[in-house]
């Protein structure tokens, strides 16, 4: 079956994005029409080679991969340069197509590589994680965290294809699965009711990966996240929308120490405190913001948050990089598929909306 495609385009010119379930059987001839080659050196895990080794080893042109780990701790400058003294080795030049094969983790940290080895070479995206695939994978943003901070160092180099084949997903724990869908339900508040429902509709065959209803959430979020990026690149305006959720989202990591939640738990935590800020104010609609909560409540379980404090949660969004000149905006729902940015959000309100999910004081 063909591949549904998607076009980003970029400042440095478009790329493709492809979706669809076995897509890794012909991406070695996709890249070799596509002019991407004749060298080709795939980046993975340990991890995702050992459990995908018969699709991804195809996609090479060195006879051996080479695999770096690939949890959050990992994503740092010191993997990067086990990245950087592979290709020396193997003597890799400017035209070497680099390829990308993991999670977010490894897309962030490969594409990183890829943006600054020989000041820039090609990378071909291979997400192997829903999150990746409907997120970290698009838009060109690369980088690794520092100690003092996630994702401080990093740059701007987007992929010259990217491949999302549905397929691997199959092996993701269900944990990891549930993450991605909360920031698929994002997409669905921020720009698609329709995306909303299917999420609603189809959550039991989401999670028996069936490939029909899997491929349509992975594409229609690709193609919210392409149009944005496509409009946006580098986040002035609308690219902001993307960020709904996340402002307490990334709070609670950090409060956490990275340690309790996945990304898209926490975002799903920050998605209920947005829509209940908005509620408060009369901004969201309370059929949207009920609507939000029962399809969270569906997707499952979350990390408890009870043990949290409000006080802790709103010191370390003052410390976030979405503070604008000491006011904080919000992204909000206006409903289903729509969003406004509130201004001026006081610590009262994110107290109250903190509060109603269950942090202490
Ligand atoms: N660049 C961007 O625009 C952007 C956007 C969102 C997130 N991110 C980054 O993405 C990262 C999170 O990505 P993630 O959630 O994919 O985490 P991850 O890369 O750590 O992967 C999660 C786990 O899944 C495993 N895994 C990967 N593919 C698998 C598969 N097919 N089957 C079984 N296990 C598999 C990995 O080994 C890992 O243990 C964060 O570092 C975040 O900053 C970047
Ligand atoms: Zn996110």
């Amino acid at each position: 079956m063909e591949p549904i495609r998607i076009d980003v385009t970029a400042a440095a010119g478009a790329y493709p994005v492809l979706i669809g379930a076995g897509l890794l059987d012909t991406l070695r001839d996709r890249m070799d029409r596509a002019g991407l080659g004749p060298r080709r050196v795939l980046i993975s895990s340990p991890t995702v080679w050992d459990l995908h080794h018969p699709q991804l080893r195809t996609l090479g042109t060195e006879p051996k991969p080479v695999l770096v780990p690939d949890g959050e701790r990992s994503k740092t400058v010191q993997t990067v340069g086990i990245v950087y003294e592979a290709l020396i080795k193997m003597h890799a030049d400017r035209s070497t197509v680099i390829i990308a094969a993991g999670g977010g983790v490894i897309g962030d940290l490969v594409g990183f590589a890829a943006a600054t080895f020989l000041r820039g070479v090609r990378v071909v995206q291979v997400p192997t994680t829903l999150l990746a695939q409907v997120d970290a994978a698009i838009g060109g943003k690369t980088g690794v965290n520092h100690p003092l901070g996630k994702n401080l160092i990093g740059a701007f180099h987007p992929p010259a294809l990217v491949a999302a084949d549905t397929s691997v997903l199959a092996t993701l724990a269900r944990r990891e699965f549930r993450a991605g869908l909360y920031e698929v339900v994002k997409y669905g508040v921020i720009a698609s009711a329709a995306l909303f429902d299917r999420v609603r509709d189809t959550t039991p065959a989401l999670f028996a990966h069936d490939r029909n209803a899997l491929d349509a959430v992975v594409s229609a979020s690709c193609r919210i996240k392409a149009q944005i990026v496509s409009s946006d690149e580098r986040e002035s305006g609308l690219r902001r929308i993307l960020n709904f959720g996340h402002t307490v989202g990334h709070a609670l990591e950090a409060v956490t120490k990275y340690r309790r939640f996945l990304h898209g738990e926490a975002i799903a935590y920050g998605m209920l405190a947005a829509s209940a800020l908005g509620a408060a104010r009369g901004v969201t609609p309370a059929q949207a913001n009920d609507a939000l909560r029962a399809l969270i409540a569906q997707l499952g379980p979350l990390p408890a948050v009870s043990d949290l404090s409000a006080r802790e949660v709103i010191a370390a969004i003052g410390h976030d990089k979405k503070v604008i000149a000491g006011t904080l905006h919000f992204v909000a729902a206006t409903g289903i598929g729509s969003t406004t940015i509130l201004s001026d959000v006081t610590e009262k309100e994110l107290k109250t909306a903190l509060k109603g999910l269950g942090l202490k004081s």
